[in-house]
């Protein structure tokens, strides 16, 4: 698939006039990456899609913008001390005790904001045990190992991945990395590609050079907002997934779509609250609360309001009141965002509710 998608990205770009627009030449757009042989028929995915955190979930070494922008990261956690330091392209994760140190290269980068890095030692695959954190512009602990207390400077340096967890890394923060069940990491491509979420483009690309348009992929828009939550949930994690994982507590903040499920405002079958009525999956997340106003008055408005928004679709549902204390910034106070235990990352409940000053994390 990638050798192909590389043949195709060749063929079209001979074929593509120069763009006179605005948009950013088809050059500056990673030329070799999978979109590439999407640009000439679907170019505003194709050029804003590989730009997002998504597209960029797992960096290989000499892309990744993070270390190198911090050359020397270095922190110490108990008895152990850690050093990330990037010359050029390659980055190198050290651990020491002050008697004994081991350095390992970095091979892949997991996060944008966030960044764990996955090491490899005789054929054997661990998550380091510290990781860099923007809010501190540094390291430390990597979520979730808090509770490891290393004993050697092995143990200090990584956690050890079982080949199940392999798997569901590699497959959540890159793209054909999976097959057979097996990891398969000769084939695998960095982040969230267009085919990972649109099964069947590369056959669908092929069929388009011969003007045969009937094998497109199936046309997510159409899908219920119970189901997209299904479909963004393979990686930010379903209700179910969550209630059989039993993550309790403010940990669950960051599953979204059980989040939601959870909402009085849910209702798997009304399209103003899908995900996709707030998020383009090819475009960054918009950070600007006053934004988000239409999406909630869609239900929420007075009835004039909803007179001009319900243009042919469902009706406001009943019992959909309109806030006592505010027009404006309703994500402000109805979507908190929540620090994770660890005190490094914040996301933004999707559990929207009055939140009354003194109630606990609701579950
Ligand atoms: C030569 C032009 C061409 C190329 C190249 C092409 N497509 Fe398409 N694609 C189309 C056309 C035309 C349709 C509409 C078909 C229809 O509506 O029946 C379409 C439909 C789609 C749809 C369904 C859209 C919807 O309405 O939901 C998706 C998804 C899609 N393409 C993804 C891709 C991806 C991903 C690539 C690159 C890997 C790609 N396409 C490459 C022409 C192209
Ligand atoms: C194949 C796995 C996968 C699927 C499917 C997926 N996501 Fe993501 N998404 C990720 C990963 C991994 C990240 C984290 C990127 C990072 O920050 O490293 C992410 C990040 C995001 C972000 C945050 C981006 C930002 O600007 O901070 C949004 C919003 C998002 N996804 C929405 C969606 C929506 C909506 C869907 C469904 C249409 C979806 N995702 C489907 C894996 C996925
Ligand atoms: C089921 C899919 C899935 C699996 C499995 C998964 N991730 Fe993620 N990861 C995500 C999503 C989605 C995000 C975006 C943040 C969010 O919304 O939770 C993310 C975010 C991250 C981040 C950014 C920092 C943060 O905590 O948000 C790092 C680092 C990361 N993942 C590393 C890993 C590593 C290492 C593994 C394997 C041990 C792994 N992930 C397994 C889906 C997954
Ligand atoms: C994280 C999942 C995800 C990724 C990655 C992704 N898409 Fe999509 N795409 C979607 C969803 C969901 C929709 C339906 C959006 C809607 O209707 O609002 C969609 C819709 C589309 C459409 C139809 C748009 C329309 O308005 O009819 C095209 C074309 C498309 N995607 C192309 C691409 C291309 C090209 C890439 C890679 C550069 C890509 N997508 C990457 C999830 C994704
Ligand atoms: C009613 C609007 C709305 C809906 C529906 C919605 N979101 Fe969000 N989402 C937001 C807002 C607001 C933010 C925060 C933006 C900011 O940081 O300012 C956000 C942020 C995010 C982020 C970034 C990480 C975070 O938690 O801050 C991800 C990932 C995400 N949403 C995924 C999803 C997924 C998946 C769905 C569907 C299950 C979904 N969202 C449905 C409004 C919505
Ligand atoms: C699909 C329609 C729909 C959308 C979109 C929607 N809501 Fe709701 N919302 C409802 C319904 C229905 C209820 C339940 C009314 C009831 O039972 O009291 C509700 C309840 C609420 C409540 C009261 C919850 C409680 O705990 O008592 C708040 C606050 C709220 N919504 C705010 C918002 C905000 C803010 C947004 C946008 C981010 C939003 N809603 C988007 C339909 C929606
Ligand atoms: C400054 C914070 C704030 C902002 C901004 C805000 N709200 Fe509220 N909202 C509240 C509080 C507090 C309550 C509970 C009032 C009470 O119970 O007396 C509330 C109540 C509600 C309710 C429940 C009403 C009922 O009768 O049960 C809904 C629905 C709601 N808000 C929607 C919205 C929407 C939609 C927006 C944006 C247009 C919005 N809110 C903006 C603070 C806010």
């Amino acid at each position: 698939m990638y050798i192909l998608s590389g043949l195709l990205s060749v063929i079209l770009f001979a074929a593509m006039p120069v763009s006179s627009t605005g948009l950013p030449a088809p050059a500056q757009v990673r030329s070799s990456g999978p979109a590439s042989a999407c640009l000439s028929c679907h170019r505003a995915q194709a050029v804003a899609q590989p730009q997002t955190p998504m597209a960029q979930a797992l960096m290989l070494p000499g892309t990744n913008p993070t270390v190198k922008a911090n050359p020397k990261l270095t922190v110490r956690k108990g008895d152990y001390s850690y050093t990330v330091e990037t010359h050029g392209d390659s980055t190198t994760y050290s651990v020491t005790d002050g008697v004994r140190t081991l350095s390992l290269p970095v091979r892949w980068s997991f996060g944008v904001g966030g960044q764990t890095w996955i090491l490899e030692r005789d054929g054997q695959l661990y998550e380091s045990l510290v990781s860099y954190y923007p809010n501190v512009a540094g390291l430390d602990t990597t979520i979730g190992d808090e509770r490891i207390t290393p004993h050697t400077v092995d143990e200090a340096m990584g956690r050890k991945l079982t080949q199940g967890e392999t798997k569901a890394c590699f497959g959540c923060h890159a793209s054909n990395a999976v097959h057979d069940r097996k990891l398969t990491l000769e084939s695998m491509e960095p982040g969230v590609t267009c085919e990972h979420c649109h099964a069947g483009a590369t056959a669908h690309v092929l069929d388009s050079l011969q003007g045969d348009f009937s094998s497109a992929p199936p046309k997510l828009g159409k899908l219920s907002s119970e189901d997209i939550s299904s479909f963004c949930g393979q990686c930010h994690r379903t209700w179910e997934s969550v209630v059989r994982g039993h993550f309790h507590g403010e940990i669950n903040v960051r599953f979204q779509p059980y989040r939601l499920a959870n909402s009085k405002c849910f209702d798997g079958t009304d399209p103003r609250i899908s995900c996709l009525a707030c998020h383009d999956p090819h475009q960054n997340v918009v950070r600007e609360d006053s934004t988000y106003d239409t999406k909630c008055l869609a239900c929420h408005g007075s009835s004039a309001q909803l007179a001009s928004t319900r243009t042919g679709s469902a009706p406001a549902p009943a019992g959909a009141k309109s806030c006592p204390v505010s027009k404006s910034d309703c994500v402000s106070c109805h979507m908190p965002k929540v620090t994770l235990p660890g005190g490094h990352m914040k996301f933004t409940d999707h559990q929207i509710r009055v939140v009354k000053p003194g109630d606990g994390y609701p579950n």
